[in-house]
């Protein structure tokens, strides 16, 4: 079978018959035009990424500081775009995959409720969707779905992202400076509890080989590594605006944006969406193996000065 393409091209703007029949069953199915949203100010502020307190950041004219914003935010309606063309993919899967006509059932809605979501976030997004631009966070996620087993992904992809994604999506709504865009985010956490709850049942049905808990704790290890290594996004903006000069300069940066203590945070809540659906052994390895433990500022620091070009390492 050929490998599932979870992030397929765009369909050209000339082919316009298929696109309209898109457009006419969008209709049927109840969507209706969404407000345009305001797009001179940025849709989140320096409180949500945490950076009033930076001396670093204070520093910027208020043309860089808005620049960095909106780039964020960009950033931000851009991952959530993929992760949502990701769940597509994913309702497809395990829709084949369903071991009852009840769960083929609950995916059929899933798969129209995921296709909702990415066409909301495309509509408020005014960003380029370009394949070539995948954000990593989303390519992973794509990997799992093309290549985990069903109880991998009813773990990795329904309880642990779809948990993490409808508290993210709530901050996201919360924060939001526009409107339209917080309505976007509200509607779709709605769908996302129900996706979430419908892993966690599903997954009490499963009973996971020594093959699958390996292969749920590998790709554990992976999709944790990008949340312990720290606000990446946030300095790769604001390092491009205003480089740090030296290293003490950035580590400051991290230590004045909390930046472990975010980490951490999240951290904590991926365990507990893990520890309350994983069987005891599994758990058990997962603390043994120190997954979850976060980094040490000085180990952030370290990290993402190594992944983020521009920034001064140590010495
Ligand atoms: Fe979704
Ligand atoms: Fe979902």
């Amino acid at each position: 079978m050929k490998k599932l393409n979870v992030f397929p091209e765009k369909r050209g703007s000339d082919q316009r018959e298929f696109l309209t029949l898109l457009e006419q069953t969008a209709k049927v199915h109840g969507e209706v035009a969404l407000p345009s949203r305001s797009s001179d100010r940025a849709i989140w502020g320096e409180e949500f990424f945490n950076l009033s307190r930076s001396t670093h950041w204070r520093r910027l004219d208020a043309g860089s500081k808005l620049g960095a914003l909106t780039a964020l935010g960009q950033k931000v309606l851009q991952e959530a775009y993929f992760i949502e063309c990701a769940g597509m993919a994913y309702a497809g899967k395990m829709n084949l995959a369903a071991s009852t006509r009840e769960e083929r059932q609950f995916f059929s809605f899933v798969a129209e409720e995921e296709t909702r979501h990415l066409r909301m976030i495309e509509s408020i997004g005014g960003f380029q969707t370009v394949t070539e631009q995948i954000p990593s966070f989303a390519l992973l996620i794509g990997e799992i779905i093309g290549e985990a087993t069903k109880s991998g992904h009813l773990l990795l992809i329904q309880i642990l992202l779809e948990g993490w994604g409808l508290n993210y999506y709530k901050t996201l709504a919360k924060s939001a400076s526009d409107e339209a865009v917080a309505n976007v985010f509200k509607s779709i956490v709605k769908d996302e509890i129900r996706h979430h709850s419908g892993g966690v049942v599903l997954f009490r049905e499963v009973t996971l080989s020594e093959s699958d808990a390996e292969s749920i704790l590998s790709y554990l290890e992976r999709l944790v590594a990008m949340v312990k290594i720290g606000p990446y996004a946030v300095c790769e903006e604001v390092s491009q605006r205003a480089p740090f000069p030296d290293r003490g300069s950035f580590e400051a940066f991290l230590h004045e944006t909390a930046a472990v203590e975010a980490a951490a945070g999240k951290l904590e809540l991926i365990g507990q969406l893990l520890y309350k659906n994983l069987p005891r052994p599994v758990s058990d390895e997962l603390t043994r193996r120190g997954t979850l433990t976060p980094l040490t500022l000085t180990a952030m620091t370290d990290t993402l000065a190594q992944a983020i070009p521009g920034i001064p390492g140590p010495g």
